[in-house]
Parts: C-alpha cells; structure tokens; sequence
C-alpha cells in the first residue's frame, strides 16, 4: 500500500503532531483513529520477548508473557557466528509478530569498557568489529520478519553507576574507534528501524539532545533513516531533543512535554519543520509495521530447541586436561545448586518470563547430585555453608568425576548497577578448591554474565564457560560435558588476572559526575596486548574436543592503495577425531611506525564446519577501514603508508600465520610548517622530506663546526636525533638565520 505520509501529516494539528511524539504509555505508541493512525506496541528484548500486558515497568519486575529465554548477549557472541545471531533474530522476530509487537527493544551493542559494568551481559564484546557484525546479523534477521528493532544505548553507555546523569568524557578518535562503530556497521549494513539513545551525557551533553550525535553522525554521515527513540525517561529538554534530532520521547511524561513542543513552536523557538520531521520518520515506520502484518506462530517448543543450539554454540571450553568429554560409564557428582537452578538470564529491562528452564541436572538424568553451596548464596549461617560443603567433598570423594555449578548470583549483576568486584561468593571458591582436594577430577561450569577471578584455575582439570545462557542452559551444558556436541565458542572478551589489570581500573566508573576514558581506544586485549600483561584467558580464546590446523595463508596483494581491497584465504584443517568448529580470527597489525597504535585488531573472522581429516579454505576480504585509523585533523578515517601485518590466529594471542602487505595512502594529512615545527617532522612527511633533509644537514654542519662530520657513529646517532627533535626556530641560534629567511623558508615549504 502506498502512503503519502506527508500528506497524512500535513492534515494533523500541531497538538496531535507534539502528542505523536511521545509513548501512550510505557510499551504503546499513540494512535490517531481520525487519520486511521494504529497505536503500535514496542517490548525489550533483546533475548527473548518482553511483552507486558498487566502493570508495565522498565525495569523487569513485572510480570511479561511467558516467552522463550535465548542465550544473553555475552554468551551469544562467544558463538562468533554470524549465522546464529541472524537465526536467533528470525526466530525474535517471528515471534514479535506473533505477539504483534512492531520493535524490539535492541540489540545492546555498548563496548564492554570495564568488566564491572552491571549490564555487561546484555552487550556483545569488547571489540567493536565483531560487535558490529554479530549485532547487524542479528537486526537483519529481526528485521526479515518485517519488525523492527532499537539499536541501544547511542553512545558511550558503558556502566549503570550514575547512568541518567554521568558525562562520558572521552575524545573523537576513542569514540570513532571503540565505542561508535558497532553502531555505524549496523546502521549501514542492517538498517535497524531505531535507534535509542542513551541516558548519559557525553562530554558534558545528554546524548537524547545531542545534534552532533544524533543528526550529524547518525543521519548525515551513517545514513540513518529510522526514527529516534530515548531510553526510557532519558529525556532532559524535549525541545532541545526534538532540534537535536530525538523524535520519539518514551515513555512520555503525562503530555507535560508534549505541551513544551507546542509552546515552543508557537513562539518560534522550534521549527514546525522539525517537528514535522520526527512525525514522519516515527509514522513512516509504523506504517511499514502495519503494511507488512503476518500470520505467525510462537512456536514454544521449537524455538527452546533453538535456545539450546544457540547455547550448546556459544559455550566456551576454558580448560580440559583430558578430563572431557565424559562418559555415561563413568560415576559423576553434580555439586553446585546451579545444576539445578541455572542461572541463565540478567536482571532487568530483558528480564524474560521463561516459559520452561531445563537444568543440567533434568538433561543428565543418572547422575549424584549434592547442593555444596546454594546458588543465590542464602546459607543461614556458616555452620550450613559448612555442611553443606562437607557433604560435598564426601560425594566427590566416591565419585570418578566432579562437575561444579558455580556462577554468579542473581544479586551480583544486574541493570541498574555497577560490580565491585570480580570474585565469585566466597563458599563457591572454597567449596572449588576443597573438592579439588580430594578429587583429581574437578570440572567447573560457569554461569555468569561477564569475567571473573579464578583463584582455583590450577586446581580443576576442566572448565566451562556457560555465561548467560538462556533457559536451554542446562541441556546444552549436558550435551557439552558428554560430547553430544563439540565446543566451539570463543570469548568475545578478556578474562584478566584480577580487576586491578583492567584498562579503566582507575576511573571506573568516575566521580558521580563525569567518568574519563582515560584509557582512549586501549580497551579489552587492546590494552593487555600493548602492555604484554598475562592474563587468565585472552580474547578470542576457546577449546575444542578436536584439532585443526592451518596452512596456505595467501594474500591477492602484497602491495596496494589504500582504495583497492586485498583478498586473504588461508587453509584450516580437522586434524582431530571429532567434527567440530573452528572460528578462524584475523587480526590487523600496524607496522608503520605510529606509536598509539594497539598491537592487533581484529578485522575478520569466519566459523567454519569440518570433518574429521576435512579442510577448507576460509576468505576475507579487508578494505581501507581494516587499516584506517581515526584522523581528528582529518576529520575522517586515515590509512598511513606503510606496512600492516595481516595474522591469523586462534586467539588475540595465538598467532599462527602472518604475511605483510604493503598499503599506500592516497590522502595527505594536513600539515602546516611553522617555527615550532621540527626536522624530525619535516622528513617524515613526503612535501617537505628534501626541505628537511637540507635543514638537516645545515644544523649538523653548525654543530659539528662547519663541514667536520661526527668523530664516530655513536657521537653521530647522538646528535642526528638532537637535530630531529630541533624545531625550525633554532635555526636562528645553531646556524645564524634571520627571521626574514626562516618566515621565507617556512612559506615555500608550505606551498
Ligand atoms: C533500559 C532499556 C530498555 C528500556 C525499556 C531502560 O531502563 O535502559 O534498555 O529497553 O528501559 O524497558
């Protein structure tokens, strides 16, 4: 059906167009009967349906429909894989139209700057790359339903201490780098229908009226079509907002500033024009909706199924010392009151109604199980921790295996607020290394929503890493632990030592009002690489019950401008007994010569399939941004001459291939000659290089007394790097110049 929304809205008063802009309520749209406009029903999300009919809240206290729980975001992306997140989106959106919902609350795609943000869990990775590509998949398989979704929290939301009112201070370059590029490759690539900004300011400006961000970024330089929504009662100056570009305000405020918009109009302090524009890009949506209604089933029991492949893709194997897969011969204990009651969602705004949870200890059937430990850790008193343990290590004992339900409490990490610290509860960690007293085979499965400490990494043969992992949890830990299914996840994320060797240790989360990112785009295995610091378990990382190994690593180039593309394609083979995954990581690695510059980035990665004694060629396919940085002179992206490393790895770690390509730039920096301006500087850049050389060796000369060169090459190294860092001024003192000569000079070598 064709609609002329413009028309539509040029029949609307300016009441009714200020009222279009704010929510009915807190999950509804307003609607206009007169002109035929429905009211729409927006729900979080993003792992699952969030539908409220009762009493609303935003916060997940209410009760929702009973809905099926998907993996977290935290443990989906450990899948690095495309596909899946592109599946799961389908099914998302499946169901919203079945439930007639016309957006989904997200994806989450906020950089993991601290391990302690409380809402780590609801966000994909510490990298940006494979944020952007995960989260995409996910909206254009949403989106393919004909439902829309809500790109979240636009920008630098990156804890819940403060969150509606801190300032993120933080520079240009950072923000294009790390914490903005999620948000551009989705926008780009996936076209998501909003975009929700955030509560917090950003260098000292609320993000929901914000112009650069949401108008000159998002719309001018992305390409954004979609309409703008806040989070949920981010709004601080609805004027203000509807000029910076906020077009829809949720969940309204009673028509207080609806109210605002009208006076403001009216006195001319806001243009008609505006507010005509966040009415057509909210209705143009909402017409989409309505147009593409379908027929759909929730398929409760299929898409749980779903929810258990997801997870049995995502879970990461940590460790195994030959300890798995186990055996149905073998005489197992479960220890951990997580066996039984998973720990498999965050608390919160995507807090779902799980229509049914399985348990490992359901899925496992013939299996001995004692509590050890409880998992919201209630125990009345520590004569109860005690026996509870006590009970624990005399099971163990008897057994040929222990396999350990730790986690997180629900209590530990949730929205709303910040960790303060990455330890399990103390009867966890004790109960861990009492059992690995007694029984040489230990295995710790976690239930958790972002890193923690593991004082008891040593002691246990075999760990795995469960996350968040949606109400199939239990049966896709079961499937793992006895080699139904071969691990293949990898973390989308740093596990370091201890949180004092975390990048923003010493400003998270800030003094209440603002919080510097004084780290800059050191962020994640960005930080611990440059600073060559050990750490629990690296980005990337993740173990397998096979083998793989690589061969033939070629590139279509050895040498090309920063225009043209390069192929990559390298050869992975299952060397081991079993099918199995293997997720191919590719990383980019500045060789030319700028200093802040992270060791690696990753670039690429495929997951690919294989057979045992199967092999197959991977391809990538890497253009300018795979090499670029973020000029701020520039305003744009820059790729500097010069060579780049292009490694395969296993991990951000374990690199195993590597070749150089040679890559030239085609845009000059802007570079202005001035007094202050040193030889060094000069020769680095090529307008000046000759000019430079000439100054060179003028000072060189002066110093050395007339044409007399150093005695030996050490006096001469000495004194080429004085000259290096000489700026233009000196001249006047080492070689006698005038003003009048050096002014000309700089002129000429400006031109
Ligand atoms: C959260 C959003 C969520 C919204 C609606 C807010 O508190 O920050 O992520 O979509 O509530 O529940």
């Amino acid at each position: 059906m064709v609609r002329d929304v413009k028309s539509i809205i040029s029949q609307m008063t300016l009441k009714e167009k200020a009222g279009m802009c704010s929510g009915a309520d807190l999950w509804h749209l307003k609607g206009l009967e007169r002109l035929q406009i429905p009211s729409v029903m927006v729900s979080d999300g993003p792992h699952g349906l969030r539908k409220q009919t009762g009493k609303g809240d935003h916060l997940g206290i209410n009760d929702s429909i009973k809905a099926v729980c998907y993996p977290a975001a935290c443990a989906a992306a450990a899948s690095f894989d495309k596909d899946l997140l592109y599946r799961m989106g389908e099914t998302l959106g499946r169901e919203c139209q079945a439930e007639d919902v016309s957006v989904l609350l997200g994806p989450g795609v906020n950089i993991k700057r601290s391990p302690l943000c409380g809402r780590n869990f609801e966000y994909y990775s510490e990298d940006p790359y494979l944020t952007g590509e995960l989260a995409s998949n996910y909206v254009k398989g949403v989106q393919n339903l004909n439902v829309g979704t809500s790109l979240k929290h636009f920008a630098a939301n990156n804890q819940e201490e403060r969150r509606m009112s801190i300032s993120a201070e933080v520079d240009e370059q950072t923000l294009r780098e790390i914490y903005f590029p999620a948000f551009e490759k989705v926008i780009k690539d996936a076209k998501p229908w909003s975009v929700m900004c955030s509560y917090n300011r950003i260098n000292g400006e609320y993000a929901s009226e914000n112009r650069w961000l949401l108008t000159e970024v998002l719309r001018k330089e992305w390409g954004f079509d979609g309409f703008v929504i806040s989070d949920w009662g981010a709004v601080n100056d609805r004027v203000k907002g509807v000029e910076a570009g906020l077009d829809l305000e949720m969940p309204g405020s009673n028509g207080m500033t609806d109210m605002q918009i009208i006076a403001a109009v009216k006195d001319g302090r806001l243009s008609e024009d505006d507010l005509n524009i966040a009415v057509e890009r909210i209705l143009n949506k909402i017409f989409i909706f309505i147009d593409g209604r379908r027929e759909e089933v929730f398929y409760y029991k299929e898409d749980q199924e779903t929810a258990v492949r997801i997870e049995t893709e995502s879970a990461v194997l940590l460790k195994n010392e030959d300890v798995l897969p186990l055996s149905r011969e073998q005489d197992v204990v479960f220890i951990g009151e997580f066996a039984e009651k998973p720990r498999f969602q965050g608390g919160g705004s995507s807090h779902i109604n799980a229509y049914k949870v399985t348990s490992a200890l359901e899925a496992a059937g013939n299996v001995t199980y004692v509590k050890g430990f409880l998992a919201d850790g209630t125990a009345k008193d520590e004569e109860e921790q005690a026996s509870l343990m006590e009970a624990a290590v005399e099971a163990a004992q008897k057994a040929d295996v222990a396999v350990i339900f730790a986690g997180l409490p629900d209590s530990y990490e949730a929205e709303g607020y910040d960790r303060t610290h990455m330890r399990l509860p103390k009867e966890q960690d004790k109960t861990i290394l009492a059992v690995s007293k007694v029984q040489k085979n230990v295995i710790v499965v976690l239930h958790n929503g972002s890193p923690i400490e593991m004082p008891w990494v040593t002691n246990v043969k075999g760990i795995l890493e469960m996350y968040l992992g949606g109400q199939g949890v239990g049966e896709a830990a079961v499937r793992l632990l006895y080699g139904e299914s071969n691990p293949c996840g990898r973390l989308a994320e740093t596990f370091p030592l201890r949180l004092q060797d975390t990048p923003a240790y010493l400003s998270f989360p800030g003094n209440g009002h603002t919080v510097s990112y004084r780290e800059g785009i050191f962020v994640g295995y960005r930080y611990y690489d440059k600073k060559e610091m050990n750490v629990l378990f690296p980005f990337g990382y993740g173990l397998s019950y096979t083998t793989f190994a690589y061969s033939d690593l070629n590139v279509s180039k050895t040498s090309m401008k920063d225009t043209e593309e390069v192929m990559v394609m390298v050869n992975v083979k299952n060397t081991g007994t079993r099918p199995g995954k293997e997720v191919i990581q590719l990383y980019v690695s500045n060789q030319t010569g700028m200093v802040e510059r992270p060791v690696r980035e990753l670039k690429g990665f495929e997951k690919v399939f294989l057979e045992p004694g199967e092999e197959k060629t991977v391809r990538f396919v890497l253009g300018k941004r795979a090499f670029a940085v973020y000029q701020q002179e520039l305003g744009d992206w820059y790729c500097a001459s010069g060579n780049y490393n292009i490694e395969i790895g296993r991990s951000s770690r374990e690199i195993v291939l590597s070749e150089l390509v040679s890559v030239e730039s085609t845009k000059e920096l802007p570079f202005v000659v001035t007094m202050n301006t040193v030889v060094g500087e000069l020769l680095h850049h090529p307008r000046t290089r000759q000019a430079g050389e000439q100054l060179k060796d003028d000072i060189l000369k002066a110093l050395c007394g007339g044409s007399k060169q150093p005695k030996d090459e050490k006096d001469r190294k000495v004194m080429e790097q004085m000259v290096d860092n000489s700026p233009i001024r000196s001249l006047r003192s080492f070689c006698g110049k005038t003003d009048e000569e050096l002014i000309r000079l700089i002129k000429t070598m400006n031109q």
